[in-house]
């Protein structure tokens, strides 16, 4: 994709320019993003998928039995009769691992990284349905897929921002509103981290929420700790071979820190376990669950695709590469794989995997280590069979 071609979805700017002006910064409304936008799923399917075991759902009812009712997903079907005429919202979760006309949609950001992205989130909503004034920690596209919506914008707010009292939901106590937009299909809003914002349906309306995710600094540093100390033998600790005589034995010198900052800086600074940590932390599935393969020899995977088997992403699995020295790193769900520089074209492949099979595979397939490969995410359960 190149980064200077006016995009359409970013209102004629270029990936550059939103990137730099706008991604992480401030808010961009972009009428017809996406010009005669037609939602692939309708409101009854996404109560289907709100019935569903797997699927991650909530109504928030703003008269409800208490003000701003939350009701956490799956419901039963009569569930849904029994709602007011107005002021409610159901939001569903991560729809793109469950549908994949909405999943496409994600083709359109393909100019941020595919690792920052979190799911896209829909949301129906009755006419005065919204979930309160509030904040999030992420940056989000929200695109109208029906109806019309009420969206406005206020203060930026952080973890000290006063919210309302309320067990489940973090409702803004205040909102200080500075401009408002009445969204309808195809148009769409970036909003950017902790911005205060509040959607009111205007009629019967769909949202879709473009999220990404950035992990905390408190994330970044207890899981890459905890995965560093696995490499750690209980040798390794506080030494002071170098320790003078002390005037006061209660004191802790300045120089014991200068001692463990060295140790802190030689276990933190080792780019090629920063980076497998990453890697790793960022591609773990959001349902696990959901990423289980077949057991699976390296000939019926060649017998497969030979009968046409085409392979595909498993949509709850999330991939990336990176490179070491002359080496790739795959990571896949959760784990990673050093692999040589030769299978270069054949990650990027598996990681875009629109649809891996014998003729786009062929020279692969003859190679150990490009076979071995595609045979171990299949049976991880990465990638799978598209007609499974
Ligand atoms: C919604 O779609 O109702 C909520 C989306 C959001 O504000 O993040
Ligand atoms: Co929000």
């Amino acid at each position: 994709m190149n980064p200077d071609t006016p995009l359409q979805l970013l209102g004629g700017l270029t990936a550059r320019e939103f990137l730099r002006d706008y991604w992480q910064k401030k808010p961009l409304l972009v009428r017809q993003a996406l010009p005669d936008f037609e939602s692939p799923i309708d409101a009854d399917e996404l109560a289907g998928l709100a019935l569903e075991e797997e699927v991650e759902s909530r109504l928030v009812i703003e008269n409800g039995e208490r003000p701003w009712e939350l009701r956490r997903g799956p419901f039963a079907e009569d569930e849904f009769s029994k709602l007011p005429e107005r002021d409610w919202t159901l939001l569903v979760q991560a729809v793109d691992q469950f549908v994949p006309e909405v999943a496409e949609l994600l083709e359109h950001f393909r100019f941020l990284p595919s690792w920052r992205v979190d799911d896209v989130m829909i949301s129906f909503a009755a006419p005065g349905g919204g979930v309160g004034p509030h904040f999030d920690n992420y940056d989000v596209f929200l695109l109208q897929g029906h109806g019309k919506r009420n969206w406005k914008i206020g203060q930026m707010c952080d973890s000290e921002s006063p919210l309302l009292q309320h067990a489940d939901l973090r409702i803004l106590a205040e909102f200080e509103e500075t401009e408002s937009w009445v969204l309808e299909p195809g148009d769409m809003l970036y909003l950017p981290p902790r911005l205060a914002h509040c959607g009111i349906a205007v009629n019967d309306c769909m949202t879709y929420s473009v999220g990404f995710r950035a992990p905390s600094a408190s994330e970044v540093l207890t899981h890459f700790t905890d995965f560093l100390s696995q490499f750690l033998s209980d040798e390794e600790r506080y030494t002071d071979a170098d320790a003078q005589p002390v005037s006061d034995p209660h004191q802790i010198q300045h120089d014991a820190l200068d001692r463990l900052k060295a140790l802190l800086a030689e276990h933190m600074s080792d780019e090629r376990l920063l980076l497998t940590w990453f890697g790793q932390f960022m591609t773990e599935p959001r349902y696990p669950e959901l990423v289980v393969g077949p057991e699976l020899e390296d000939g019926d995977l060649l017998d497969s695709l030979e009968q046409g088997a085409i392979l595909i992403r498993n949509p709850s699995a999330r991939l990336a590469w990176s490179e070491v020295d002359d080496d790739l790193l795959l990571f896949a769900s959760g784990q990673s794989r050093l692999l040589p520089g030769k299978l270069r074209e054949l990650l990027k492949m598996i990681c875009a995997a629109d649809a891996l099979h014998i003729d786009n595979l062929g020279p692969w397939l003859a190679d150990d280590e490009g076979r071995g490969l595609l045979c171990e995410l299949v049976k991880q359960g990465s990638l799978g069979f598209a007609d499974e």
